[in-house]
């Protein structure tokens, strides 16, 4: 598939998307929205890949929904098109996701990067939740993915004023996964995707799928459904696997059944 405003590549089992609207700070358009979920979906759906890499410029992952689109557009025009229920797609991906974030990440850019599993910064990353600004408000579940990541004090602080807050503050908050050098950026995510791409594929869709759970439900179902998803992950081959290479001083071959 051709798409204009991502470049989609491939390393062993690691699928990476890089937004790539330079002269717009990658805004977000509906065009490049598109071909981002499109893009998620065709990964998710390939067994030979284990781990999603979303990432944008050394300047700028994404600086935001496009204003430019969005200015002209109607009350009616966002209700009867959904505007940005897109990217539920996006959520509903199966295989890991992985944020490597540069520069700017800001309103719909912050909001793309807290949508992936974990976010890797560099410590030039800055984030922010600018709409208010705007006289908008988050739109892609920005008030509630940063209120959870981070908690109601420092959520409140972004959304209301709009300020940045650098790859340190973000994450001295708990918003990131962790903070590399910028020119190590992309290095230090393809390890780590690389290394989740090793393992059994469908006990990382699980494992995702459990800590997940720990965002939207009580703790005493999410153990329950944690303990029964723990229990089923006996019948893949790649458990058994995995258990004899350990006892049998080995690496584990999995074969993503
Ligand atoms: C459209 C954008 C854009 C955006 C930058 N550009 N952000 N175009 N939508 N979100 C364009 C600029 O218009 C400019 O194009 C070019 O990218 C370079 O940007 P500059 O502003 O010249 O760069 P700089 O001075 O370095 O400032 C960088 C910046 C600033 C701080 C990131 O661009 C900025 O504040 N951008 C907007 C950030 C924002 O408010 N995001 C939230 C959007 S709303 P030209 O053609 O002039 O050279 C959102 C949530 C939506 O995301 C949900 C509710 C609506």
């Amino acid at each position: 598939q051709a798409y204009e405003n991502i470049i989609v590549t491939t390393e062993g089992r690691v699928g990476v998307i890089t937004l790539n609207r330079p002269k717009a700070l990658n805004a977000l358009n509906d065009a490049l929205m598109r071909e981002v979920v499109a893009a998620a979906e065709a990964f998710d759906a390939d067994r030979g890949i284990g781990a999603i890499v979303v990432t944008g410029s050394e300047r700028a992952f994404a600086a935001g929904a496009d204003i430019k689109e969005m200015q002209a557009q109607s009350y009616q025009d966002m209700l009867l098109s959904d505007w940005f229920a897109l990217w539920d797609r996006f959520c509903d991906v199966r295989t890991p996701t992985i944020a490597a974030v540069s520069g700017y990440a800001l309103g719909g850019g912050c909001e793309l990067a807290m949508m992936c599993d974990m976010l890797i910064a560099a410590d030039s990353a800055k984030f922010g939740q600018p709409e208010i600004t705007l006289g908008v408000i988050p739109g892609i579940g920005g008030s509630q993915r940063l209120t959870r990541a981070v908690g109601k004090a420092k959520a409140m602080d972004l959304i209301l004023t709009g300020r940045q807050m650098d790859a340190e503050e973000a994450e001295r908050s708990g918003l990131v996964s962790r903070v590399v050098p910028a020119d190590t950026l992309l290095k230090e995510t393809m390890e780590a995707a690389t290394k989740i791409a090793s393992m059994s594929l469908p006990a990382t869709y699980v494992a995702k799928e459990a800590v997940n759970a720990a965002l939207e439900t009580t703790l005493a179902e999410g153990v329950r459904f944690e303990r029964r998803t723990f229990h089923a992950t006996f019948a893949l081959e790649d458990r058994s696997e995995g258990m004899a290479a350990f006892i049998e001083k080995r690496k584990p071959e999995f074969k993503h059944n």
